[in-house]
């Protein structure tokens, strides 16, 4: 059984067919997909907030000819102590695909080994592989000429990662940049290095090169293809909120930031955001910023991994 847990979990030949399908599905428009989904329904198991997963999953997952079934872990009794093996063995003899949104990454994992169907993390806290891959399908979008290598488009290319770069979404950009061909340069406040447990990851994976971390936001965002950021406080996180705002405060991105940036580069962010927090509004309003063309595209990249998730289940 073939999940998507993590940003390599997928062969290079499938990345190749998500990058390849995401456009072809954009192009046609949701009422034109094949119905890949079709007689099937897909589990969203959630235990986090959620719009942009939740909406464009469920979408997807209708466009595809599927029934999306969303299930919130407190609805269900995994909220009141039945066991993730046994929640997984269960939903498994009635479901044919599981999403999930979770704090701890090894209930994705726990959830995929005891149960038969593909498991897709919809956002652990340690890695959003769903968000990276749609994020280099924007990039690409860009980058390659109409109709040309998207893949190959982001090769070489360099991404200042600007905040919290101790989060999941910064773990996964170093996976991501490493699967990609890219680089990033991550930059936040001391002691926001990438942990241990995470670097063990990306070392096994071969991408311990893919990344630079600094304490100076100037010298990441220079030569940089593209300017990131995600929210100082990711969810679970809620309780060092106030220590958070002052510690990463020099790493807001500003318009000066964005202009040392290379000239044409692009602001992106994975949403939700927070003007004058991580970003100012003058960023949120120019147009080198492209967060909703991001946002679109979660819906086409999803429907291309569970097509690609399915079509290896049927197998
Ligand atoms: N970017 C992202 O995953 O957004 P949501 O939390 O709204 O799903
Ligand atoms: N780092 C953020 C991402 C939200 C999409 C969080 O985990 O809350």
């Amino acid at each position: 059984m073939k999940h998507f847990l993590k940003e390599t979990d997928l062969q290079s030949h499938q990345v190749a067919e998500v990058f390849a399908l995401a456009r072809d599905f954009k192009a046609k428009g949701g009422r034109h997909t094949p119905p890949v989904l079709a007689n099937q329904t897909w589990a969203l198991l959630f235990f986090k907030s959620s719009t942009r997963t939740r909406v464009s999953f469920e979408v997807g997952i209708h466009e595809l000819g599927g029934n999306p079934l969303f299930l919130n872990r407190n609805d269900i009794q995994l909220g009141r102590g039945e066991s993730i093996e046994d929640t997984a063995k269960v939903l498994s003899r009635f479901v044919h695909g599981l999403i999930v949104r979770t704090y701890d990454h090894s209930d994705v994992e726990r959830l995929a080994a005891a149960g038969s169907i593909p498991v897709i993390n919809a956002l652990t806290g340690f890695l959003h592989p769903c968000q990276i891959y749609t994020d280099a399908f924007t990039m690409a979008e860009r980058w390659a000429p109409k109709g040309g290598d998207l893949l190959g488009s982001l090769k070489g290319r360099k991404i200042a990662f600007l905040g919290d770069t101790a989060c999941n979404m910064a773990n996964s950009w170093v996976l991501g940049a490493g699967l990609f061909g890219m680089h990033v340069a991550l930059a936040g406040p001391a002691g926001f290095e990438p942990m241990a447990e995470f670097l063990a990851l990306a070392q096994k994976e071969g991408f311990g090169d893919a990344y630079s971390f600094t304490t100076d936001p100037m010298e990441a965002v220079k030569d940089a293809d593209v300017v990131y950021t995600d929210v100082w406080v990711s969810m679970g996180m809620e309780d060092d909120a106030k220590e958070r705002l002052v510690q990463m405060a020099p790493y807001q991105v500003t318009e000066e930031l964005l202009g040392a940036a290379k000239p044409d580069a692009l602001f992106m962010h994975c949403l939700p955001a927070h003007a004058g927090k991580e970003v100012t509004q003058g960023v949120l309003d120019d147009p080198r910023c492209i967060i909703f063309d991001q946002a679109e595209n979660r819906l086409h990249t999803q429907k291309a991994i569970m097509a690609v998730l399915a079509q290896q289940a049927r197998a």
